[in-house]
Parts: structure tokens; C-alpha cells; sequence
């Protein structure tokens, strides 16, 4: 009987040893092939938005770390953006866009309650019919989510790729706390299991935490979030420090990181995301300098993008990792990089990833970010009332001109169906 009761507790352990190394293996496999990026074309300095406003330039350059805040000009919207980067992808890979069978899109900047922006990106870059396109919502965590599902699913078909797109534009109350932290932009990722090396692939189980708090949200009704700003701060660390305890628990280590990105509403708060996570990671040494080492060796060199975009909301993080690419100049070694996703509401990942050096060449995001054009603050607020005249139906501009390397432009709604311009065959569809 004792015997019996043994054989059977060894065949359990080994089992689970068996399937343990069947999905480490797995998840080895998995991982972003490539990524890139796309911004609006204008951006306002935040000098100009301070002296506006009456406050002092220093605390949105210094207290928030914003410098730059990106701005949509008409005929740029969610699905624009989202089309543009995974365009540009698509075009380094053109081998890959038959081979997409998930298109998976992370916002909470939604066209339409029943029409996913997925739908319309799949439209506009002609992507297979055998698809399967979604969007998911959670704040700022969507495009985590959509990434932890494409990295399932492509372990499940390693013949296909999919495709994830974070894109979002940032709103908030004109005059209000958060106006200097808006932003847009997209950030597209091709995910695979094949045998071509990756960008980054992730070994490690993910540190999650959830809880419903209301820190920030936008009621159907609302063009602009309502956020309780200085809970916000206290809800996002909170997450921070229960999702890292969560990691270590899962894989049983502390994570030794190279670098840390932080979701960056502003990008000092990835400043302070790392000082409050800085007694969990080195408990016995307080002294100011490491720490301040440890900032600007492993946090900064990620930040540079945000800093010149603003809250992209769900992209922000992938936007950093696109400027830690940019900043790890190949050849290098592969380097260890811990991320944090907050989505607020709230929904939060601290998962650690394997960066590789990619030959692949890339979109430089310096130049995307300097081709941009600097726009004054009345230009700012006319841009802010046209984006959202073009929201409403019967409100078409069909000979909006396109703005230079914009492949999509939107060009309102007519009979309740948004127009899209393929502006590389001039092609208009509806959505
Ligand atoms: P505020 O309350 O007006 O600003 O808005 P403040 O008074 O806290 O000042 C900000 C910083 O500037 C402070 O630094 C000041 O000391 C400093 P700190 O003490 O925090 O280190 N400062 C100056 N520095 C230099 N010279 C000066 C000066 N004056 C002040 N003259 C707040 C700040 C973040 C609340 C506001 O911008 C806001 O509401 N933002 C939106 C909410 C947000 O970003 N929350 C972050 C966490 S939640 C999150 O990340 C999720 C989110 O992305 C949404 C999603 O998930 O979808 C937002």
C-alpha cells in the first residue's frame, strides 16, 4: 500500500518536472521577432504649454520629466497610428504579413463599442482572411495583455506569427494636472515560436497583480480620463511592489536585471517606480549614490523617447523598449530587461525578458522623432477641437492632404462609417 503511494506520488512529481520543462522550453521559443514604432507628426514643446498655463516651465521639464508632449493633427487617429508602425513592420518583413493569423490590438482608445480598431488595421495592411483580430482593453496594460496572449497562442502555431499594435492618444481635461502628460503613438510588435532569433524572448514566469481601485478611467461619455492623480501615483506603486514579490514567489530568484523599464505616464515616475522598488532589490545597501547609479544606469537609457512623446498609455512601455534598442548599439550581449505594466483600474505584470542584439536594421527612432514638426499652443488646441469634430457623423474631409510618411489618413464619418485614405494608391475605404 506504502509502495503503491509512493510510485504514484513519484509519477506525479515527474510529470509536472516533464510538463515544467516542456513549457520552459516552449516559452524559450516565443518572443518579438522586431518591433516598430509610429508618432504624430506634430509635437508641442512644453515650455509653451507652461507659460500658457502660467506655471512654472521647470515643473513639467523637471517634476514631471516632459519635455516634448505629441499631438494629433486631423487625419491622425488610433487606427492610423496602429496601421503606420505595423506598416513600416511589415515592410522590413514582407515575408511575414501571409503569415499572420493573430492581430491582436492593446488600446483604451477605442473608435467604436462594437468594432474593434483590430478589424480596421487588418483592412487597411490587407492581412490574411484566415485572422484572428481582437482588440483588448485594460488602461495601460492592454498591450501586455494583447502581448502575453500573442506569446501563448504562438506557441500553440509555430507556423504563424502575430501581430501585436499598442496604440493610444492620451487625453485629458484641458487646464487640468494631467494635460501635461498627454501624448500618442504606437508601437508594433511581430511575435513568433520559429527558429529565427528573436529580439527579446521571455524565460521567466510573470509577477501579476489586479485590484479594483478607481485611480483613473473615461466613462463612455467622456472624451478625456478622470483620474485621481495623486492616488494614481500610491495605486501604481502599490501594484509595483505586489507584482515583483508575486515574480519572485513564481520563479523562486530575485531578478538581477541590466535594465528596468517602467511604465512611464510621465517619466518620472519610472524615477519613482525604481527608488520604491529599490529596498526590495539590494535590502542592505541604502546609500544614495547606488541608488542613483542604479537610476541612471539601468532606468535611464530606456526613458530618452518618453520624454519627447508623452504618455503613449498603453504603448509607453514599448516605446521604452524601443529606446533601449536605440540606446544598446549592436553588437551587444544579450542583456536581461525587467518590465512593469500598469494598466490603471487596475491591472499590473512585472515579467523579466531576454534581450538579444538585433542586426536587423530598423527604423532609427531618432529620426522618426526629428522629423517632426513643433507646433504652437493655439495650433495645439485647434487640433485638439478638429480631431474631435471629426468624430461625429457627416463630417467627412476627403481631400485632407496627407501628412509626409503617412500611409493612412482618417477622413471623418460619413453615413456612420469612418473613412480611411490609403494614401499609398489613394484608395478611400469605410470601416
Ligand atoms: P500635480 O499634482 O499638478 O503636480 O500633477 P505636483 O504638484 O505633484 O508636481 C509634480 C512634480 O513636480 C513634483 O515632484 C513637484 O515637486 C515638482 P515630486 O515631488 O512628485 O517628485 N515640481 C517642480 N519641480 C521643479 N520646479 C518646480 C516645480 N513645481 C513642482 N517649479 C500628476 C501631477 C501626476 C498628479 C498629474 O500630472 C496627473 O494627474 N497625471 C495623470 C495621472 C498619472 O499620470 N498617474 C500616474 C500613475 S497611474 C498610471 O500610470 C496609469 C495611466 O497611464 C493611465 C492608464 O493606465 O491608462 C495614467
Amino acid at each position: 500500500m506504502e509502495n503503491k503511494a509512493w510510485r504514484d506520488s513519484t509519477r506525479r512529481s515527474l510529470r509536472r518536472v516533464l510538463k515544467e520543462k516542456i513549457v520552459s522550453q516552449a516559452n524559450h521559443l516565443a518572443g518579438i521577432l522586431d518591433l516598430d514604432v509610429a508618432l504624430p507628426h506634430h509635437y508641442l514643446p512644453l515650455q509653451a504649454l507652461a507659460r500658457a498655463r502660467g506655471v512654472d516651465p521647470q515643473k513639467y521639464l523637471r517634476g514631471l520629466g516632459c519635455h516634448k508632449m505629441a499631438v494629433c493633427a486631423p487625419g491622425e487617429d488610433t487606427v492610423t497610428l496602429a496601421a503606420q508602425a505595423a506598416y513600416r513592420l511589415l515592410q522590413r518583413h514582407p515575408l511575414a504579413r501571409q503569415r499572420v493569423g493573430l492581430c491582436v490590438v492593446g488600446t483604451e482608445s477605442g473608435i467604436d463599442h462594437a468594432k474593434p480598431v483590430s478589424i480596421l488595421v487588418h483592412g487597411l495592411l490587407g492581412l490574411p482572411h484566415q485572422c484572428r483580430t481582437f482588440d483588448i482593453k485594460h488602461a495601460c496594460y492592454g498591450a501586455t495583455a494583447a502581448l502575453q496572449t500573442a506569446l501563448a497562442w504562438v506557441q500553440q502555431h509555430p507556423k504563424q506569427l502575430a501581430l501585436v499594435i499598442a496604440s493610444d492618444i492620451a487625453r485629458y481635461p484641458r487646464l487640468s494636472p494631467g494635460e501635461p502628460t498627454q501624448g500618442a503613438g504606437s508601437v508594433a510588435m511581430l511575435v513568433h515560436a520559429d527558429s529565427s532569433p528573436s529580439l527579446l524572448s521571455f524565460p521567466f514566469s510573470s509577477g501579476i497583480h489586479a485590484s479594483h481601485v478607481h485611480d483613473f478611467w473615461r466613462p463612455n461619455y467622456n472624451h478625456t480620463a478622470i483620474v485621481d492623480g495623486k492616488f494614481s501615483l500610491q495605486c501604481y506603486l502599490a501594484a509595483l511592489k505586489a507584482a515583483y514579490l508575486d515574480f519572485c514567489e513564481k520563479n523562486q530568484q530575485t531578478p538581477q536585471p541590466d535594465f528596468f523599464l517602467f511604465h512611464a505616464p510621465f517619466p518620472r515616475m519610472a524615477h519613482k517606480a525604481y527608488r520604491s522598488l529599490a529596498p526590495l532589490l539590494s535590502p542592505h545597501n541604502k546609500h544614495f549614490s547606488f541608488l542613483e547609479e542604479g537610476l541612471s544606469s539601468q532606468v535611464l537609457p530606456a526613458l530618452w523617447p518618453n520624454r519627447e512623446v508623452g504618455n503613449l498609455y498603453t504603448g509607453s512601455l514599448y516605446l521604452s523598449l524601443a529606446g533601449l534598442r536605440e540606446h544598446l548599439q549592436p553588437p551587444h550581449t544579450s542583456q536581461h530587461v525587467a518590465f512593469f505594466s500598469y494598466g490603471s483600474g487596475s491591472c499590473s505584470e512585472f515579467f523579466l525578458g531576454k534581450l538579444h542584439p538585433s542586426p536587423r536594421s530598423h527604423t532609427p527612432l531618432r529620426a522618426i522623432l526629428d522629423a517632426r514638426v513643433p507646433i504652437d499652443v493655439p495650433t495645439y488646441e485647434a487640433f485638439c477641437e478638429q480631431t474631435l469634430a471629426l468624430e461625429t457623423n457627416q463630417t467627412s474631409l476627403p481631400s485632407l492632404a496627407p501628412l509626409p510618411s503617412q500611409p493612412f489618413s482618417f477622413l471623418g464619418i460619413l453615413n456612420h462609417k469612418r473613412q480611411y485614405r490609403d494614401n499609398t494608391n489613394a484608395a478611400i475605404r469605410c470601416a
